[in-house]
């Protein structure tokens, strides 16, 4: 984890927030390349939800909602940790992770194990975070960041009845920033306080649920291993009947093997009709499907697939990263899915003179329309390609003397380092055929 977060902030992915001020505990800021890499992964979330599928629609809920939805959703009563303080050290640890949490006064022992610890008893801890509407902070006008972007969902599903020409089993898609006052966040941005989620909410008739559950589960480990993460990196692990939040009925974590272990990378939960169920009983209005042709009406199942871009950004990075050598010199590689990279092509002109930059030039020009590319002339060849490959730049566009002659590139791929001539007039097609070509991990093969 360590050299990720170096080659983070060496190469302009992610800083820690406000950093000149010596940060904030656990906020971290995307810089260009994090920005691209993030956008990427959440267009290839929208891709498998929306254009792969006639199933789902798009929303784009506030961040401050109603604070009688946090009520119904049953947030502001059990969304809490338990906190245990010591008196002495004036740390805060949760109850239950006190077996991996570390004394203030003597780290290499837990709290509560030395004479000094003054442990309180635990007390529930509400992770919303709070602030007010408008001026006046009176009772009346306290209101919460969302902690999930679901909640945007539910509350809109009477409009997607009427507008959207849907009917069970359909889908409602968000992405959206989320807010958890976590009390032990860290392992960089893994646990933030503030993290974008990509949440779907799939709505469907109840006897369909458990077969519903099962499709999401097979359709997101998919996406990961399409998109690169090693399969033997990647697995399905069902929640224990203690473990289940207080809205599901079947839970089940994609996990991932980050440096940490096996950690959730994503949940696929069966809410049953809790959250269409409380929203209609705190509103008093209906949130249910009629049926115009039978008559039916029932109250939707969901099936939701809950996903973190920061996370899924941080697991595509991991699962990336590799050191090999080439000509005798240690490189560092982010063998990134084409797709994911954040930028698929860089043109380089060998030489900074003999109208090489002129041709590299107007080339770059050329790509940017139909791709992300960056045009570099400064320094040796072999450190700008070393740099393309830390941001993981799936492809080389070479500009030499003999390209003045005929008219041709070398294209230098990032995994294989294979170079071959491609004449410029093919170029754009040719790097847009092997950007949707298949694309499997070269770390798989041990390369
Ligand atoms: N609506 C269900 C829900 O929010 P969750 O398991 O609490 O479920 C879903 O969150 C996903 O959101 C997680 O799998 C993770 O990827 C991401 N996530 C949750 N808390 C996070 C945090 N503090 N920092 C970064 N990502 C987080």
């Amino acid at each position: 984890m360590d050299k990720i977060v170096s080659l983070c902030k060496r190469r302009g992915f992610v800083f820690p927030s406000s950093e000149i001020y010596g940060g904030l505990g656990s906020t971290y800021d995307y810089g260009h390349y994090g920005v691209l890499l993030k956008q990427n992964v959440k267009a290839e979330w929208w891709r498998a939800m929306l254009q792969e599928r006639d199933d789902i629609v798009a929303l784009d809920a506030a961040i401050l909602m109603h604070p009688r939805t946090w009520e119904a959703s049953g947030h502001l009563a059990g969304f809490t940790d338990p906190l245990i303080d010591c008196r002495t050290c004036k740390l805060r640890f949760r109850a239950d992770h006190m077996e991996q949490s570390a004394c203030g006064r003597k780290p290499s022992k837990h709290p509560g194990e030395i004479p000094d610890c003054d442990l309180t008893d635990p007390r529930d801890f509400n992770l919303m975070f709070q602030t007010t509407l408008g001026p006046v902070k009176d009772a009346g006008a306290t209101v919460y960041l969302r902690p999930e972007t679901a909640q945007g969902i539910f509350v809109n599903f009477k409009n997607y009845l009427q507008f959207s020409r849907k009917k069970p089993p359909f889908g409602i898609a968000q992405i959206g920033k989320s807010f958890r006052n976590e009390i032990t966040p860290g392992n960089f941005v893994f646990r933030t306080r503030e993290f974008e989620q990509m949440e779907m909410e799939y709505f469907v008739p109840p006897d369909e649920a458990p077969k519903w559950f099962e499709h999401w589960l097979e359709q997101r480990m998919n996406w990961y291993t399409e998109l690169g993460l090693r399969p033997d990196h990647l697995r399905l692990r069902a929640h224990a009947p203690d473990e289940l939040s207080h809205y599901s009925s079947a839970t089940s974590d994609v996990e991932y093997l980050f440096p940490i272990g096996w950690s959730e990378l994503e949940g696929v939960a069966n809410r049953g009709n809790f959250d269409l169920t409380q929203h209609a009983e705190f509103s008093g209005q209906k949130l249910e499907y009629v049926d115009t042709a039978s008559g039916e009406r029932y109250v939707p199942h969901v099936i939701e697939p809950a996903a973190g871009a920061d996370r899924a950004a941080l697991a595509f990075l991991v699962d990336a990263y590799d050191e090999d050598e080439v000509g005798g010199e240690a490189r560092t590689v982010l063998r990134l899915h084409p797709r994911l990279a954040p930028v698929k092509v860089a043109v380089l002109p060998l030489v900074k003179k003999d109208g090489q930059p002129e041709v590299a030039a107007e080339l770059h020009r050329e790509l940017r329309v139909r791709m992300s590319a960056e045009y570099d002339e400064g320094g040796a060849i072999g450190r700008r390609y070393r740099r393309q490959d830390e941001i993981g730049t799936p492809f080389g566009v070479t500009v030499d003397h003999q390209t003045l002659e005929d008219r041709t590139v070398t294209v230098r791929e990032r995994d294989s380092l294979v170079q071959e001539r491609v004449p410029i007039a093919e170029l754009a097609d040719e790097l847009e055929r092997r950007l949707r070509a298949l694309w499997s991990s070269p770390k798989l093969a041990g390369v």
